[in-house]
């Protein structure tokens, strides 16, 4: 297959959103990247041409380094395959897919690839009178496609519905999409007429079904919250055949980049997002929440932790309730376990980090670094005042504020000296 057209020019008003229609993102990507990737696992030497809209088009450009072409007036589906024709590569096949379309599978489309016809149609089973455009076929062989709102009350009838998925014969698309009119109820340029002019020209084409869970389009924010579903249940069942044990798994949530090693554990109500790296035989406890990080063998989060972007988190790890991790890397053996901010740090091997430890790393104005030396003992409710180099082997006294660099193996120690007043207390309340 030659060329993949990705129809993207929808405005997606009732999105009731600035962000354009195929901008909107499920499982941490963007619809029309989840598409681009579908068309690039189908063919990763395929010509793919984008049909963008005025309003989205920099923005694909800008963040998929592809050139769409611009329809500028949305005058219907075949209008804009006309406005991708210039951009088509010769011979070959073209297939056509919808950039708010984003369950689509590949293997899907490469059974598709196996259908020999000059057009093939991508269908599905659907209920009675849904709003698609009706298959008329006979014995399989696909005669015309009529829309709702042009089909008769026997046409409606039908429930075999276009999924708008097509596959034509790259030199068929560029003879007769320029000679479909708009000639309907919606005065649009109908892709769909292109099978009545192929057949009537003595070609043929065909259609193949599929699952109608595929073909879940998106128009408003409910049928985004339908697709992210239906794709976090795909990834869910990734992980769970590749090894992964989760004890509920509808309560976790997973990006189109979470790859987790064999033997993790993942305990209830766990979030992932953005490109996340989870090694052999970590265990990640129940609420969590964790981005863009990597997290090496035998790892233990949670329950309660936050791990976020740019953390690097070696084996042995332990890093536990209410703590944040942020753009840290943590050496072999730190332990965090309760209450505690590290972020802007590196951590040396064998570190156990007090609870109530914060790490300021921020003065209003600059991020500033702080680095913990190997074997250091942070003692608890400590705060490490960046930017500050902690020596290795250095105890950090508990509730101590250091602000200076420390030296080797010592004791560092903050506080206001402790005193005692004895009978303070039946003094001032006059008890006895
Ligand atoms: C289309 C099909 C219908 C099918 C249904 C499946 C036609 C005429 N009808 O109808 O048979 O059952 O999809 O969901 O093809 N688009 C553009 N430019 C345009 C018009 C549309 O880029 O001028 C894009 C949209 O952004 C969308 C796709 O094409 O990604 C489909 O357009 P839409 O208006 O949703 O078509 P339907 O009326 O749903
Ligand atoms: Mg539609």
């Amino acid at each position: 297959m030659e060329n993949i057209i990705i129809l993207a020019a929808g405005v997606g008003s009732r999105m009731k959103s600035s962000t354009p229609k195929v901008l909107h993102k499920i499982c941490g990507k963007t619809m029309f990247e989840v598409v681009l990737n579908v068309a690039k696992e189908v063919n990763s030497n395929g010509n793919i041409v984008a049909v963008a809209s005025e309003e989205n088009c920099d923005k694909i450009k800008e963040l998929y380094k592809i050139e769409p072409v611009v329809q500028k007036e949305r005058l219907g589906t075949g209008h804009a395959v006309l406005t991708s024709l210039p951009k088509l590569k010769g011979g070959g096949r073209t297939l056509i897919l919808y950039g708010d379309t984003p369950l689509i599978k590949p293997q899907t489309l490469l059974k598709m690839l196996k259908v020999e016809a000059e057009v093939v149609v991508l269908g599905f089973e659907g209920e009675k009178e849904e709003r698609y455009g009706r298959l008329i076929q006979t014995s399989g062989d696909l005669k015309r496609i009529v829309e709702f709102k042009d089909a008769t009350a026997k046409e409606r009838e039908i429930t075999l519905y276009n999924s708008g998925i097509f596959l034509i014969k790259t030199e068929v698309l560029q003879k007769f999409i320029p000679l479909i009119k708009n000639n309907n109820e919606a005065k649009e340029y109908y892709l769909t007429d292109i099978v009545e002019l192929v057949i009537k020209n003595g070609l043929n084409a065909k259609y193949m079904q599929c699952e109608r869970e595929e073909t879940m389009g998106v128009n408003t924010s409910l049928e985004l919250a339908k697709c992210e579903s239906v794709m976090q249940d795909r990834l869910r069942e990734t992980h769970l055949l590749n090894g992964v044990t989760m004890h509920d798994p509808k309560t976790v949530y997973f990006s189109f980049d979470t790859k987790c090693a064999s033997d993790v554990v993942i305990e209830q109500n766990v979030v992932f997002k953005g490109e996340v790296e989870v090694g052999p035989s970590c265990t990640i406890k129940a609420f969590s929440y964790i981005e863009d990080c990597i997290i090496k063998n035998n790892v233990n989060i949670g329950p309660f932790a936050r791990i976020r972007g740019k953390t690097v988190i070696e084996e042995e790890c332990k890093i536990g309730n209410f703590v944040e991790v942020k753009n840290s890397h943590l050496k072999k053996d730190v332990k965090a376990g309760h209450l505690a901010y590290i972020g802007d740090a590196e951590v040396g091997q064998d570190v156990n980090i007090g609870a109530g430890v914060v790490f300021c790393n921020y003065d209003g104005i600059t991020k500033y670094k702080t680095k913990v030396g190997e074997s250091c003992f942070i003692g608890s409710n400590s705060s490490l005042v960046a930017p500050l180099e902690v020596a290795k082997k250095t105890l950090v006294a508990a509730g101590s504020v250091i602000t200076k660099n420390t030296k080797q193996g010592s004791l560092v120690i903050e506080r206001s000296k402790e005193m005692t007043i004895e009978g303070f207390f039946d003094k001032k309340f006059k008890k006895d």
